[in-house]
């Protein structure tokens, strides 16, 4: 456990000045990390998912505004933001839907312009300080999450996750699995149900690998397998993490996350949301207003075949993401506290507001 708490799935190399990567798509069968020096190979490793989950992408997109001042060669205010803006326009085409990463982005540029009086070494270090202060206030938000995620369980449960909301997705213990890891650090013997999460696996490849690191008791089931173990009786709450919030509290997460929350409705089982308060957007009304990313077919074809599992000409439909209604949540949790229906109300109380520029 010792050992694995130290794979950080994102930090920055202090000495070399290098984005250090933990790279996701080589788990579980080997631990390599990237290190990357621009935010042209920063926007590939989130595009191809090396780096993933929302909140890592978000501490990676920091880094990555600060590798873009590091490397300018401008020396005023101005040049520099004009560098800083074409980086954050670049970043922010990597992948559409999870908030974190424009919610990075817009901070870091409200860094630049706070600073804007100092001389260009001086706003480098406050843009250095300020992605620090990201990916630190995520290792803190993860914690207080967990605490307030693991108020909602009894030891010996069992809990069904989707995707892979964990240390790998995170600065610190992760959103979904930080109550998880809050109830093992308490022996509440938890029984972990991962779904597989096609098409491309972060249940069977991550959540498995880090649950079963740090000592859970984790089993693995295809995503079709879900509502024949609920209605065995072994799942007593579901917790996935998300990419959007919508004020409404729509959620979008993993495709296949709202299919979860149908089958946990039908077996009256709650289904909890894990969200950092980073990633509820304020701005966005509800989930008709999330965008989904669509990716390349080749994940559902051929990615983890031998030989290709569909005919050639075939129409294939692959988003990332889908979004669940807010009446199949039966609770958001956050770092601030449980927010219940109506959530528009219960995120206002938690002092959020639509302040999202991008
Ligand atoms: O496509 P991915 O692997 O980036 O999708 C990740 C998820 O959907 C996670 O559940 C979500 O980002 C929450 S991570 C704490």
């Amino acid at each position: 456990m010792a050992e694995f708490e130290q794979l950080e799935a994102v930090r920055l190399d202090a000495e070399t000045g290098e984005l250090v990567l933990l790279d996701q798509t080589l788990l579980p069968g080997e631990v390599a990390f990237l290190r990357l020096r621009t935010v042209e190979s920063l926007w590939r490793a989130i595009r191809t998912l090396q780096v993933r989950g929302a909140p890592a992408i978000g501490i990676a997109a920091g880094y990555g505004m600060y590798l873009a001042a590091r490397h300018s060669t401008a020396a005023t205010y101005a040049d520099l933001r004009r560098d800083l803006v074409t980086a954050r326009g670049h970043l922010a085409a990597s992948r559409p839907t999870a908030v974190n990463l424009f919610w990075a982005l817009e901070r870091m540029v409200a860094c630049l312009d706070r600073n804007s009086p100092l001389p260009v070494p001086d706003i480098k270090q406050a843009l250095l300080a300020e992605a620090d202060a990201i990916r630190e206030e995520d290792v803190r938000m993860c914690r207080a999450l967990g605490e307030y995620g693991l108020s909602l369980l009894r030891p010996g449960m069992g809990i069904l996750t989707h995707c892979n909301a964990g240390r790998l997705a995170a600065g610190g213990c992760g959103t979904a699995l930080a109550p998880v890891y809050a109830g093992h650090e308490r022996n509440y013997n938890f029984r972990v149900f991962a779904d597989e999460t096609r098409p491309l696996l972060q249940g069977a490849r991550l959540t498995t690998f880090e649950l079963h690191a740090a000592g859970v008791d984790v089993t693995l089931i295809c995503d079709n397998m879900a509502s024949m173990v609920m209605k065995k009786g072994w799942v007593q709450a579901v917790l996935v993490g998300c990419d959007r919030v919508a004020k409404n509290g729509d959620v979008a997460n993993k495709i296949g996350t709202s299919g979860v929350a149908i089958l946990a409705n039908r077996h009256r089982i709650p289904f909890y949301v894990c969200a950092p308060s980073s990633t509820i957007d304020m701005a966005c009304p509800n989930g008709d207003a999330i965008a989904i990313e669509e990716r390349d077919p080749d994940e559902i074809t051929t990615m983890w075949y031998q030989n290709r599992m569909a005919p050639a000409g075939i129409g294939i439909f692959n988003p990332a993401f889908d979004v669940t209604d807010s009446e199949l949540v039966t609770a958001i949790i956050t770092e601030r506290g449980i927010a219940r229906a109506p959530y528009g109300e219960a995120f206002k109380a938690f002092g959020l507001h639509a302040s999202r520029g991008l």
